[in-house]
């Protein structure tokens, strides 16, 4: 079946979970413990209602917008996802020339297995680098002055993710990284000769079992090799280290994995120029608020100080809608694009990517929005200030008022219902 017939990212989903063996799928589609945050983070979404207006011409609408100074096609870029070439034979760069076509960032995560040189060369668009800071600095800032010299636009730096989370479904499924191969994995994989042949077949035909080609030197390790983990762990990474990728960054800065203000304002004070407001899409500590409910304050706090950003559980274009509603600059997507991916590559990707534009398209015709700058509180709630002056216009042209029998009176139940 096409693509084209894939109407939704929920369907996309469902065709990525019967290309991929469940290890595979589970790791990319779950969360962490007993997946509470990810539902949390649809709920957020699910529940938010917005006031459309009528009345107003919006056959010219469009999605474009910038940020840093530079146009999109949408408020949308890619998340750092360090599994896209375990779905698809070197999916990192046929996602990232997915994005590059749409006219949208990729972000390369520091555990990918595409080395952020043949990103840069190969896809050509823009490219953003995500790093995991070690506790062995030094290893980290090697990494950060490659993805300078390759051209990377803005740095994200991941802090939500201190200590290991704690992922049962993976041990259930015999899937872990380092990859093993037990009976389990091997009869997963089996029932998925596709991905067996397209995907590890290609990899072991070609440049054999992937590496994670950012990682520095004797780290380079392959899917299946161990690592002396403790050089590469990410627990004692604090407000200083922001402070010296600052120092060594020269582009714009971002901290994800913020849910508080006073980590917002911390990472701006550090240097930041930007956060984004992440849960890991649910996928580390379970009981972690939902990043749209934390979204409004931090959006207010850092109003004229810094880009707000959003990511986890964007699903819909009208999710991207109400995350600018509430005040993010744009946002980032993780599964969607995977599962786009998983079902068809590069053109998988795309679909994705075009579906949530055309939905946001929608959105922002219902709403009566000719493009993305005009969404904002007035949606969420009607302006008081806004209704006294149509008031006024109002009783002005009609004569209406203190004159009018009974005038006064309505005008009174109207504020009522407008305080
Ligand atoms: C399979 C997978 C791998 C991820 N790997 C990384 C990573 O290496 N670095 C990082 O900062 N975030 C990583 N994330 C989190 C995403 O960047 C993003 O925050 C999350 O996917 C957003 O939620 P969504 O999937 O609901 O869009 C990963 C997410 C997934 C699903």
């Amino acid at each position: 079946m096409s693509i084209r017939r894939l109407y939704n990212v929920a369907d996309v989903r469902d065709r990525a979970r019967r290309r991929l063996p469940k290890g595979i799928f589970e790791f990319i589609d779950r969360g962490t413990e007993d997946d509470l945050a990810m539902r949390r983070n649809r709920a957020a979404f699910e529940q938010l209602q917005l006031r459309p207006q009528v009345g107003v011409d919006v056959s010219a609408r469009h999605t474009r917008t910038q940020l840093f100074g530079r146009e999109m096609s949408l408020p949308l870029a890619i998340a750092p996802t360090g599994a896209a070439g375990l779905v698809w034979y070197r999916g990192e760069l046929e996602l990232a020339k997915a994005a590059a076509t749409a006219g949208i960032p990729f972000t390369l995560a520091t555990r990918s297995m595409t080395a952020v040189e043949d990103i840069a060369a190969q896809a050509k668009g823009r490219l953003w680098f995500q790093l995991y800071m070690w506790t062995e600095r030094e290893l980290s800032y090697g990494l950060v002055e490659r993805a300078q010299r390759a051209g990377c636009e803005a740095l994200i730096v991941t802090l939500d993710v201190p200590v290991a989370p704690n992922r049962e479904y993976n041990l259930r499924n015999g899937f872990s990284l380092p990859f093993r191969l037990g009976a389990r994995s091997m009869f997963d994989m089996l029932r998925r000769p596709r991905w067996l042949s397209g995907v590890m077949g290609r990899y072991l035909a070609t440049t054999g079992m992937p590496r994670y080609e950012n990682q520095p030197g004797r780290h380079r390790n392959r899917l299946t090799q161990g690592d002396a983990a403790a050089p590469l762990r990410s627990d004692a990474i604090t407000w200083d280290d922001v402070r010296e990728l600052r120092r060594r960054w020269q582009g714009p800065l971002l901290v994800k994995g913020i849910l508080r203000v006073d980590d917002a304002l911390r990472a701006v004070a550090a240097g930041a120029d930007g956060v984004i407001v992440s849960n890991h899409g649910g996928r580390c500590l379970d009981c972690s608020v939902a990043p749209l409910e934390a979204l409004p304050r931090i959006a207010d706090t850092l109003a004229g100080r810094a880009t707000v950003l959003l990511d986890s559980g964007i699903r819909r274009g009208s999710d991207i809608a109400k995350a600018l509603t509430l005040g993010a600059a744009a946002v980032l997507s993780g599964r969607p694009t995977l599962y786009g991916m998983a079902a068809a590559g590069q053109a998988g990707a795309r679909h994705v990517i075009g579906l949530l534009q055309a939905e946001l398209l929608t959105t922002l015709g219902m709403l009566g929005c000719t493009g993305v700058h005009e969404l904002g509180p007035h949606l969420l709630q009607e302006e008081p200030a806004a209704i006294e002056h149509l008031l006024a216009q109002l009783d002005a042209s009609t004569g209406a008022g203190s004159a009018a029998p009974g005038a006064g009176v309505e005008k009174h139940s109207l504020k009522g219902l407008v305080s």
